[in-house]
């Protein structure tokens, strides 16, 4: 594919509209990404037909956005990537659809992404990081819906090393923070309010510390968080206190789960975070201390490309057309679409 060669992507996986369009040299022409958190926060999370509905009547007007910030007409483009799975199914659908429709009103190549693997592939995304990331690594995805520890062998090449046995971090920090009486999201609200509090004054358990393999498991400590709120007088400084404990708990189980990872994929080039969690700054530095300590580099992409966005969709499907990877018209949404059942260059 040429270098100037220019994709579409689109991403309606969750609860982000977004649209973006790249060249094939990692430039971006153009991003969108419109948050639905006024129309989830009364509800306390995500409602799946409220997302849908939001997608339908937003992707359309975002799509026609970026295009003409990209200066593009739709048959100037040398494809269209749409997330197609994993995620909630209306929402794959709206915007897989509508991606489709692009593709054959001007005859383009269409590519199903794997929600997972434009996370996995961000990180070599040129002008992202300094050094270019290189194939092995390790990524440590930690958002509201997974959290994996992955070895990146090439595109489409992954093999899952670890995951959560109940919750994902992402769903730990928004369930802690709603005992916490923060708003949804909670992950930010807990961060700002950790920040205030002692850490060492409430003993909160780290599970699987320790333990062999990579596994999470984060419902313990949720509870553990709701058994010392009960306890405690639930003043201020007990609040921010527990903030504290739960996010220090959080950064060294992380830290030790990723040295475990690392041990499991001696060959990797880098530790790489990705997800909405990887915006938190205590997890940034736990990481940044284990890969410190084996003399790897850290490479955490902006917050803006961490979380759920469209120009990582643009990028994964630039990556798959480059290898001639393309997906038929008839390609079905897929809810559940585990890394290790893509089809590999
Ligand atoms: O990757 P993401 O935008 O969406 C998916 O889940 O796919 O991640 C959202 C998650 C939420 O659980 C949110 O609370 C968490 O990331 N999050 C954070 C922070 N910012 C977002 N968790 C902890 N600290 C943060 N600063
Ligand atoms: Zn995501």
């Amino acid at each position: 594919m040429d270098q100037g060669a220019a994709v579409l992507g689109l991403e309606s996986s969750c609860d982000e509209t977004a649209a973006a369009v790249l060249r094939a040299d990692g430039s971006i022409l153009a991003e969108a990404v419109l948050s639905q958190l006024a129309e989830h926060s009364p509800y306390g999370g995500v409602v799946p037909e409220i997302a849908a509905r939001a997608h339908l009547d937003h992707l359309p007007r975002l799509v026609a956005q970026v295009m003409a910030e990209a200066g593009l007409a739709y048959r100037d483009l040398a494809g269209v990537a749409a997330t197609a799975g994993p995620g909630l199914i209306g929402g794959l659908i709206v915007g897989s659809s509508l991606g489709k429709g692009i593709a054959l009103a001007h005859g383009l190549p269409f590519v199903a992404v794997n929600h997972l693997e434009a996370h996995a592939l961000t990180a070599t995304l040129p002008g992202i990081v300094a050094e270019p990331v290189a194939f092995p690594y390790l990524l440590l995805l930690l958002s509201g819906g997974h959290c994996q520890c992955v070895a990146v062998e090439g595109v489409g090449r992954y093999r899952r090393l670890g995951t959560t046995l109940d919750d994902a971090v992402g769903e730990a920090f928004d369930k802690s923070a709603k005992l916490l009486g923060l708003p949804w999201p909670g992950g930010p609200a807990l961060e700002r309010l950790a920040a205030t509090g002692d850490a060492a004054r409430v003993p909160l358990p780290r599970p699987l510390l320790g333990r062999a393999g990579c596994d999470f498991s984060w419902s313990g400590l949720k509870t553990a968080v709701a058994h010392a709120l009960a306890r405690s007088a639930g003043t201020d400084r007990d609040r921010a206190d527990i903030a504290a404990a739960f996010q220090a708990s959080v950064a060294v189980v992380l830290a030790d789960r990723a040295r475990h990872a690392l041990d499991m994929l001696p060959a990797t080039t880098a530790l790489v975070v990705a997800g909405g969690v990887a915006a938190n700054q205590g997890v940034r530095a736990a990481l940044a201390g284990v890969a410190a300590e084996r003399g790897l580099p850290l490479v955490a992409p902006p917050v803006r490309l961490c979380t759920d966005n469209a120009v990582m969709v643009a990028w994964a499907g630039i990556e798959r057309l480059r290898l001639g990877l393309t997906d038929a018209l008839g390609h079905a949404p897929r809810p559940r679409w585990p890394l290790e059942g893509m089809a590999a260059a």
